[in-house]
């Protein structure tokens, strides 16, 4: 039984598991904040929060999380990809706001079909728009920032919107700090065809061929210096390991997949594992709530 809350603005307030909202399929109960308006949101930055994008890189705690956890809806998940007359040229559409709730895979099927390139090398990440921002998500092919016009970032003192260049963005990362809600952002696309977007997809698409399929939070380590951590994690004999319900997936060393009813403890436990049997300082990818188990830091 989940019981609702009350919001004077009117948000939706759930006490709901985590493990609903992450793609590892682990974690506890929080209170979920959906919100649809500023005034929601700003309600909802009140007490300590969280910010829940698609769940694609979390390691939620069984015990779930005491803070708020916000999760854009309504508006914030709405798209408006029609260009900006006052900003595009004939060789840069800018769009109008892209909600940071938006889901990424099908903002970039539809980019596709509309042959609009820049963001095709993002394709195949499970992420909503304002996580995979927060993380600038990509792959070698392509990232989130080399398709950032402008962006709006709330934190609990307002709203306020910049550029790429006033963040110091780079590889998995954009220089926002933990907590500010990128809640929309405007998108700058090359014109194209769908013929020559989706042929840059294709390389994207075939290099994701070898990842496990089981329920993941992706890459757990960074790539040190551009090296492949799961290469790394791979030469050090450990595909396949289990903790618990954990595995390091034998398909690809640097996923960490859930065989069935896995704890946060379990995979808490293999990270451990891989940075004790790497010879190699690893910086953790994943997101772990509420923060690294002791015994476990960064
Ligand atoms: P979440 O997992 O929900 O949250 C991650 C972090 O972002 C948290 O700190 C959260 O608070 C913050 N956050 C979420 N939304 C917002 C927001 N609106 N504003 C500010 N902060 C926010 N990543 C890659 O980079 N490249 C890949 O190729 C890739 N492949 C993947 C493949 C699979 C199968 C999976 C499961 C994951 C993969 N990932 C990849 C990892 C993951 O998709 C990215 O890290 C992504 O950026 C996470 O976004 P999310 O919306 O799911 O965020
Ligand atoms: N390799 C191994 N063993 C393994 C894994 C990889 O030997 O277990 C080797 C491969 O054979 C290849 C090299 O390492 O020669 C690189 O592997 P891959 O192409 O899979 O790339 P990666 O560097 O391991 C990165 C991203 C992925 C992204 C892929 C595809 C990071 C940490 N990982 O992986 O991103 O999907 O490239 O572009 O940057 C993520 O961040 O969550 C993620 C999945």
């Amino acid at each position: 039984m989940t019981a609702l809350l009350p919001s004077r603005t009117g948000a939706r307030v759930e006490r709901l598991p985590l493990a609903r909202f992450t793609t590892l399929g682990v974690g506890g109960e929080a209170e979920v904040w959906f919100v649809e308006t500023h005034a929601q949101l700003a309600e909802a930055m009140e007490v300590p929060y969280r910010i829940l994008g698609g769940g694609s890189n979390l390691v939620v705690a069984d015990e779930g999380v005491p803070e708020r956890v916000v999760r854009l809806s309504g508006p914030f998940a709405e798209r408006d990809l029609s260009p900006d007359p006052l900003l595009s040229t004939p060789e840069q559409l800018v769009t109008g706001w892209v909600g940071g709730g938006v889901p990424l895979p099908g903002l970039i099927r539809t980019l596709q079909k509309l042959g609009l390139s820049n963001l095709e090398g993002t394709v195949g990440i499970p992420a909503q728009v304002g996580g995979a921002v927060w993380m600038n998500a990509g792959t070698r092919y392509g990232e989130m920032f080399d398709g950032l016009h402008t962006l709006e970032i709330v934190t609990p003192q307002g709203a306020r919107q910049v550029t790429p260049d006033d963040l110091g963005w780079g590889y998995r990362q954009s220089g926002i700090p933990r907590g500010h809600i990128v809640t929309r952002v405007r998108l700058k696309l090359r014109p194209s065809t769908p013929e020559a977007v989706l042929e840059k997809m294709s390389a994207a698409d075939q290099a994701r061929k070898g990842q496990p399929k089981m329920k993941t939070p992706g890459c757990a380590f960074k790539n040190p210096g551009g090296v492949s951590a799961g290469r790394l994690i791979d030469e050090a004999g450990l595909k396949g390991t289990r903790i618990g319900q954990a595995m390091i997936a034998p398909e690809h060393a640097n996923f960490i997949v859930n065989l069935g009813g896995a704890s946060a403890a379990d995979v808490h436990g293999l990270l451990a594992l891989i940075r004790e049997r790497v010879g190699v300082p690893l910086e953790l990818e994943y997101e772990l709530w509420p923060g690294e188990a002791e015994g476990h830091g960064a």
